[in-house]
């Protein structure tokens, strides 16, 4: 017998920026995400223009996953597609792009779960003060009242924001933040809080029948040793990496100690009551989570570090002044992006964010980045990422066994497509994409070795 619920969504996700290119196609304006908009300080790899091209390939991408029997898809809209300007008006030919995808997904008994807004900002968001003005607030509200009109009979799941916990710690790496300094983090997440909440309350008006939820990506903390101060380091960053974009949805306050931190290294928000009233009614209907890796820390104190700065990318380097840095966990094994493996910490991150919120969890990102090898013969052997999925839906299945409701599990990624700061030679997919850096070949698709895997996996409901 399957561990899994009989409806649970097994499926893969992707996003605009990084798997459909087309950018200067179908009347899409500018976004942060663009060659244009920022300096390519790494020449080495390539930008988004083409990407994996799903906005010519849309069809023939689908009709892989329904091949592998997906029951779910989570993918981004590209806000810039859908918002010309920042007045609001509306670029039809997106909305036509995003329903004619929508169709082909619900033809295939593919249940679209949706991400609202995934890294690429339209540059008229830019130019009128970014995510870190609430001027900000009125262009999410008028986006969204138009996704909701245009698609909310097709979608049932929405997802309001990816990632908020990566934009405000390592803006300037993912690039959704063009001046490393220059900005207040923690006044971007309280925005982005806001209008999440603000999504929450118009998806309950406007398709009661959707459910909506948060996606952050979570990473339980390792205290380095049993010295107290090491657990102490734990909660720490618990708090700033993990739970303070979850506490303040599901549970609608700041916490006091959060509240101190800002205090302690002069990062004020400006919060207004009727701002605060807001997280008192909107509460999400479910969880998503992005998992790759857990994180291990140690105590910082006051004097040394930097706030945050130090970071490397999403899974490491994090350092808060007086509150907890990142070490290495000389337990676990490394992909070659050097990202620790840890699937026991994938079972007690679910159950962490189980037991602290209580509400259903759909994860939303899982998955090895690689230097996949296309053999001469067609193949991508790709044994490691089947080794890398077996462990982790195991310890998935026994965090169900623990207690933990599940929706379902959609990794990154359904099929190739652009890192978000290391190229495509970081592959993920499911299916390869015949392109290199900046050869862009044929673009064919190509099965690896783990889709045929996944494809059984999702026919046995989990079971292997
Ligand atoms: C998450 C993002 O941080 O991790 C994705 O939501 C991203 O957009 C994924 O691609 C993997 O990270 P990276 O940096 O290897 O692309």
């Amino acid at each position: 017998m399957s561990k899994f619920p009989k409806d649970f969504l097994w499926g893969a996700a992707t996003s605009a920026y990084q798997v459909e290119g087309g950018i200067y196609q179908g009347g899409k304006v500018p976004s942060s995400m663009d060659p244009s908009s920022k300096e390519h300080a790494n020449k080495e790899i390539t930008d988004f223009s083409v990407a994996s091209d799903h906005y010519n390939h849309w069809k023939e991408d689908v009709a892989l996953m329904a091949e592998m029997g997906f029951k779910s898809y989570r993918f981004s809209i590209s806000w810039p597609r859908i918002i010309k300007d920042k007045e609001g008006n509306i670029n039809q030919e997106g909305i036509d792009f995003y329903n004619n995808l929508l169709d082909e997904l619900i033809k295939n008994n593919i249940e679209p779960v949706v991400t609202i807004f995934h890294f690429d900002i339209p540059m008229f968001v830019e130019e009128d003060g970014g995510l870190e003005s609430k001027n900000v607030y009125k262009h999410y509200e008028r986006y969204c009242s138009v996704l909701f009109k245009n698609f909310g009979s097709k979608v049932k799941y929405w997802l309001t924001v990816n990632e908020l916990n990566v934009m405000v710690l390592i803006s300037q790496i993912i690039n959704t933040n063009k001046e490393k300094y220059s900005s207040n983090e923690w006044q971007v997440m309280h925005n982005m809080n806001v209008v999440q909440a603000k999504a929450i309350l118009m998806c309950r008006e406007m398709c009661p029948k959707s459910k909506i939820g948060p996606a952050p990506n979570i990473a339980i903390n390792y205290p380095a040793s049993s010295k107290p101060e090491d657990f102490t380091a734990k909660l720490n960053m618990d708090l700033l990496r993990n739970w303070v974009y979850l506490d303040i949805l599901c549970r609608g306050t700041y916490s006091k100690k959060f509240l101190s931190y800002l205090e302690q290294n002069n990062k004020q928000i400006h919060t207004t009551s009727e701002e605060m009233e807001l997280f008192k009614i909107a509460k999400p209907d479910f969880i998503a989570i992005n998992y790759y890796s857990s994180g291990t820390v140690e105590a910082l104190d006051n004097k040394d570090g930097n706030d945050g700065a130090t970071n490397a990318d999403q899974q490491s380097g994090f350092a808060f002044k007086g509150f907890a840095k990142s070490v290495k966990n000389p337990n676990l094994e490394k992909t070659q992006f050097g990202w620790e493996i840890d699937p026991v910490g994938f079972r007690n991150t679910l159950r962490e964010v189980w037991e602290r919120y209580q509400l259903p969890i759909m994860v939303t990102e899982n998955g090895i980045g690689a230097r996949d090898v296309l053999t001469e013969d067609g193949k991508v052997h790709d044994d490691y990422r089947i080794d890398f999925y077996q462990k982790h839906i195991h310890q998935m299945a026994l965090a169900i066994e623990d207690g933990v409701e599940m929706i379902g599990y959609m990794p990154w990624s359904a099929i190739d497509l652009v890192s978000t700061h290391e190229g495509i030679s970081k592959r993920y997919g499911f299916v390869y994409v015949n392109r290199d850096e900046f050869d862009l070949k044929d673009m064919k698709r190509i099965r690896k070795d783990s889709f045929y895997w996944y494809k059984e996996l999702i026919s046995k409901n989990g079971e292997l």
